[in-house]
């Protein structure tokens, strides 16, 4: 039987992937690899729908690839491409606009939310029609298994709805996907505010790892997380958010369960807690990191990975969008 295919995307919106980006998604990218045909995009368009600094998105489109490399994902077991190189997304695009309603993307709640943090007037439509770039990004490759974070439900909802209207109407088409969502256990909060996500967007910047700070930094950061009351090391996500966040990161990096996570430390204060916890993470990345800093030393030959990557995507995305338009009948 032949592999199902897996296709995900990320934006390259910061210099450098967090650790709730890694633990959250890229970890279960790089396992995804082994049994499954999978390609990863670096969504860069999609980087677009707000208003970005020239400079910055080449400088992180770049940073995300090294990283993603890095971190585990392998140019000869996966597709590793850049959104934009394969111009099949957009073509494809528009199609999807054509196949959703007004009224169902106006449904979607990332469009509602972001729309209405910045206003209607600020909102760009590329931001509204967002779902139907990330529906062309999944169809395009025949996908079958689309990793995703819980905020993305929808949008692979919309995805599979589409496909299936467009099936029924035009033909079979389009392999149907299912979202794999990740794992609630992969979720990673603020050191410093467990209650709320890791995240660029929120939060004060100290609750937050980058995988690409210098150890120093992230020592120092982990030394003052936040913790709970009470002294023992207790994975309780109602009494003790931030030991067991704490409890979460150290277990996914050191591969200890967290049972026995809590048996080496029964006795000990949070203290030596908190500098075990430092010490996997700055050491499971010291060398990732170095791996990332040196890949950015030879642009030229990311470029070539990265070309490498789209060309295989485009005559992939090239199939589908033939058989799409000729079920539409475009003259080809
Ligand atoms: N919208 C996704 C996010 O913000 C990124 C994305 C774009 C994506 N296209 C995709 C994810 C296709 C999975 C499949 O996380």
């Amino acid at each position: 039987m032949s592999k199902k295919r897996v296709l995900s995307g990320i934006q390259p919106t910061s210099d450098s992937f967090h650790l709730g980006n890694y633990l959250g998604a890229v970890k279960q990218w790089v396992e995804l690899q082994e049994g499954h045909d999978a390609f990863y995009c670096i969504v860069d368009l999609h980087a677009l729908t707000v208003e970005t600094d020239p400079a910055l998105l080449r400088k992180r489109t770049l940073m995300s690839a090294a990283q993603l490399l890095a971190l585990g994902i392998s140019p000869e077991k996966s597709t590793l491409f850049v959104q934009s190189q394969v111009p099949q997304h957009n073509q494809l695009g528009w199609i999807m606009e054509c196949m959703t309603g007004f009224g169902e993307a106006s449904r979607m709640t990332q469009f509602k939310d972001k729309s209405s943090k910045s206003g209607a007037d600020a909102a760009r439509v590329g931001l509204f029609t967002y779902p139907m770039l990330m529906a062309a990004d999944i169809l395009l490759y025949q996908s079958h298994l689309v990793p995703v974070g819980e905020d993305q439900r929808q949008h692979i909802e919309l995805t599979r709805d589409i496909a299936g209207r467009f099936n029924t109407r035009y033909g079979q088409t389009f392999q149907i996907p299912e979202g794999f969502i990740l794992k609630q256990g992969a979720k990673i909060y603020d050191i410093q505010d467990p209650t709320s996500k890791m995240s660029k967007s929120s939060g004060s910047g100290s609750g937050l790892i980058d995988i690409l700070d210098a150890p120093e930094v992230n020592l120092k950061k982990f030394k003052s997380a936040v913790t709970d009351a009470g002294r023992e090391v207790k994975f309780d996500t109602i009494e003790k958010p931030g030991i067991s966040n704490l409890l979460t990161i150290h277990s996914a990096l050191s591969g200890k369960s967290i049972s026995d996570l809590e048996y080496e430390f029964d006795g000990k204060g949070y203290g030596d807690f908190k500098a075990s916890v430092a010490e996997v993470v700055v050491e499971y990345f010291r060398p990732i990191r170095a791996h990332a800093l040196e890949l950015l030393e030879d642009e030229a030959h990311l470029l070539a990975i990265l070309h490498q990557g789209s060309e295989k995507a485009r005559s992939v995305a090239q199939a589908t969008l033939e058989s799409t338009y000729k079920n539409l009948g475009v003259v080809l």
